[in-house]
């Protein structure tokens, strides 16, 4: 059952691939389990989640310029591009409702450029290093959230 709230739910680069890229690193959930996971707590939540995946920079931005078209709360796992795409950055600057940073990994615990989030700033918030779940607790965490710019307050 769908609920009446939309999330989306954006992943970047390689996360297409889960289950068998680098499996010692972000283990063998697949990216078709990371899909029906989000969609079951959506269903859990009353949250319509929609679950899209992209490569592409350009597509990223432009689901994000959607997302603040509608007013949407978006769970993004930026991958890659967390670390070094400002376009990305501007995208998530523009949004109307929250949006959540989540990370499988612990990017703070791995190699050093990973410890940069051009994102964060302009996110509600981050949660990362809980493999599957880091999508979960992103989904609840949207319940507590209040919708309200990047205006650099610190408040979400
Ligand atoms: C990631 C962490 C990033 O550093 C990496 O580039 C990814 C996945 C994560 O979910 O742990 O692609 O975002």
């Amino acid at each position: 059952m769908s609920g009446t709230r939309h999330v989306l739910v954006l992943n970047g680069p390689n996360l297409g691939r889960l289950g068998s890229r680098e499996p010692e690193v972000y283990g063998h959930v697949s990216y078709d389990d990371l899909v029906q996971a989000c969609r079951a707590a959506g269903d859990e939540l009353d949250l319509d989640v929609e679950v899209r995946q992209t490569d592409d920079e350009a597509v990223l931005v432009g689901w994000l310029h959607e997302a603040a078209d509608g007013m949407t709360p978006v769970v993004l796992n930026p991958a890659a591009f967390t670390h070094y795409s400002y376009a990305l950055r501007d995208a998530v600057a523009q949004r109307t409702a929250p949006l959540i940073e989540v990370h499988l990994t612990n990017p703070a615990s791995r190699e050093e450029f990973r410890h940069t989030s051009v994102v964060a700033a302009v996110s509600s918030g981050t949660i990362a290093g809980f493999g599957l779940a880091s999508y979960l607790l992103a989904l609840q965490a949207l319940e507590h959230t209040e919708p309200s710019p990047p205006d650099g307050s610190g408040l979400p």
